[in-house]
């Protein structure tokens, strides 16, 4: 139990890293948070500090997750916890990562949004799952250009694929967790859904050939 309490510990710490403000203050001398949408997330970095800075801040934000959920692995490699349910702690430890990054102990307890670090948990969990999950957010993006959007259809698609019993996973908890997680991203991206309702959203262009 002492391991995993520690484990838990650990998940949270890696997922409260706040890759985007250090990124942002170290090495450009910007605070993200007071530019684009506010967030300290990868979007927003690509938004006020370009594709090198957003790239880093989403693989670091992506890694956060997995990490945190691989842990889980290592433990259970150790023989520190039941490997029979080492989905069940894979899905606890990236939780919290995912709880870190939306509340960094390191700022305030104001961080992003919980998309990427989702994601790296859903990587080290169900990979399959998550590589299309990765496409229907690009599918989204591009019809749409909103990444918001995107993202909660993504969040919510994860779910919703691991019913189908091609991809029917270990534990039905993952399910019902991953139900769990697209409603936390649901809350975290209030402020969009509102833009989103009222046309006001950030558009997204991938490719140069931007329009407005
Ligand atoms: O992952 C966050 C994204 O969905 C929205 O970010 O900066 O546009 O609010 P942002």
């Amino acid at each position: 139990i002492l391991f995993i309490v520690l484990g838990a510990i650990a998940a949270y710490l890696i997922g409260s890293f706040p890759t985007a403000v250090w990124l942002g203050e170290g090495y450009y001398g910007i605070d993200v948070r007071h530019y684009g949408s506010g967030n300290a997330g990868a979007t927003n970095t690509f938004r006020v500090l370009g594709k090198k800075a957003g790239t880093i801040v989403m693989l670091l934000d992506i890694t956060k997750g997995f990490t945190a959920a691989q842990l889980a692995s290592i433990l259970a490699l150790m023989g520190w916890v039941n490997a029979d349910f080492l989905t069940f702690y894979k899905l606890i430890f990236g939780i919290l990562a995912i709880v870190g990054h939306i509340f960094p102990i390191y700022t305030n307890f104001k961080g992003g949004k919980g998309v990427a670090t989702l994601l790296g948990m859903a990587l080290a969990i169900e990979p399959e799952v998550a590589l299309v999950c990765i496409g229907i957010f690009f599918v989204v993006l591009l019809a749409s250009r909103y990444v918001s959007l995107g993202s909660m259809i993504a969040a919510l698609a994860f779910p919703l694929l691991l019913l189908l019993p091609r991809f029917s996973p270990d534990t039905p908890l993952l399910i019902i967790f991953g139900f769990a997680l697209f409603a936390v991203v649901v809350l975290t991206h209030q402020k969009n859904i509102r833009r989103l309702i009222h046309g006001e959203e950030n558009k997204t262009y991938l490719l140069r050939n931007r329009r407005n």
